[in-house]
């Protein structure tokens, strides 16, 4: 049977990436995707994710989630994704999709309530959607299947020393998802960056048929020029590698810990993370390893199944 998937994202060049793994993926059945502010602003977000999921074809309904975070002041990752959060692609006028008039915060409460025990939440931008939804529902860590997030490091940041970009761009709500007692599995950066795409590989795909294979590749061409221009080596697959997960966490090794979230907003290690042991339950499952080879046959098939 398919996973029941819920898809929250700050499109972004490595969360379109994403979305092209999960859009062809036969393991998966997106019951929605829900757009937050993150990498750019909500309504960049919002149009990015509408012209990913056009390109593939699929016909689930999106949502617009958070504008902003919970208390911090926004920040922005332009830099990495370029000024629309997706430079690269050029898309036409959209046929298929268009944007839901409810709320994504009150849709994602309503369909994990609909399918109780049955939905997977990936979470791929900063926490708000999930932070603000577990406020309003109490009972939502008991009704969801689990939540998957890509969020946090253990060794060193990427947005400054010690913190990742989406546990840095909303702490408060990453510190409401990581003690809500929610089954939680983190892909920190320790495990997304040693995933990498190299031109030979992006050459490769290039090359299979079809539009969505074309958007994929023009994306991550401004994705490598970006890792290059801040000599950051090959670009990092963080996004895709938490839908990798949920198509088949056998490919993973991963250990249990509790994960604590530094919120003091005048520390400079604000929005770090950082893990500690436990005994029992609350933990979060951090997967530490991954089957490389079989993740770049997913991407490989995800992109040849899709249009
Ligand atoms: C995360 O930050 C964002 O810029 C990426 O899309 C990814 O979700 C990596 O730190
Ligand atoms: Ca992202």
């Amino acid at each position: 049977m398919k996973q029941k998937v819920i898809l929250d994202v700050d499109t972004g060049l490595d969360d379109a990436a994403a979305l092209f793994l999960a859009a062809g993926a036969k393991e998966l059945d997106i019951v929605a995707i829900i757009a937050t502010a993150g990498n750019v602003g909500l309504d960049k977000t919002v149009e990015n994710t509408l012209n990913v999921i056009e390109t593939t074809g699929l016909k689930c309904p999106v949502f617009a989630g958070s504008d902003r975070p919970l208390v911090r002041q926004a920040v922005e990752a332009g830099d990495f994704h370029g000024e629309t959060g997706l430079d690269g692609p050029v898309f036409g006028k959209r046929v298929i999709q268009e944007l839901q008039e409810e709320d994504g915060i009150s849709a994602l409460i309503r369909l994990i309530k609909t399918y109780p025990k049955e939905i997977t939440v990936i979470s791929v931008g900063p926490l708000t959607d999930l932070a603000h939804a577990l406020q309003k529902e109490p009972a939502l860590p008991s009704l969801v299947k689990e939540i998957v997030v890509m969020s946090g490091s253990f060794s060193g940041g990427n947005v400054t020393e010690d913190a990742e970009f989406n546990a840095y761009a909303d702490p408060e709500a990453a510190k409401i998802v990581f003690s809500s007692g929610a089954p939680l599995v983190m892909l920190s950066l320790d495990i997304t960056r040693t995933v990498t795409l190299t031109r030979e590989r992006l050459d490769y795909l290039r090359m299979i048929e079809g539009r969505s294979a074309e958007v994929f590749s023009q994306c991550m061409d401004t994705y490598m020029a970006n890792y290059e221009s801040k000599k950051f080596g090959w670009p990092q697959m963080h996004d895709p590698l938490c839908v990798a997960y949920v198509m088949d966490r056998s490919k993973f090794v991963a250990e249990y810990k509790r994960v604590v979230v530094d919120t003091n907003s005048v520390s400079p290690s604000y929005g770090m993370t950082s893990k500690e042991n436990l005994d029992g339950t609350g933990g979060v499952t951090i997967p530490t390893d991954i089957d490389r080879a079989w993740f770049w046959e997913m991407m490989e098939r995800s992109l040849r199944n899709l249009p």
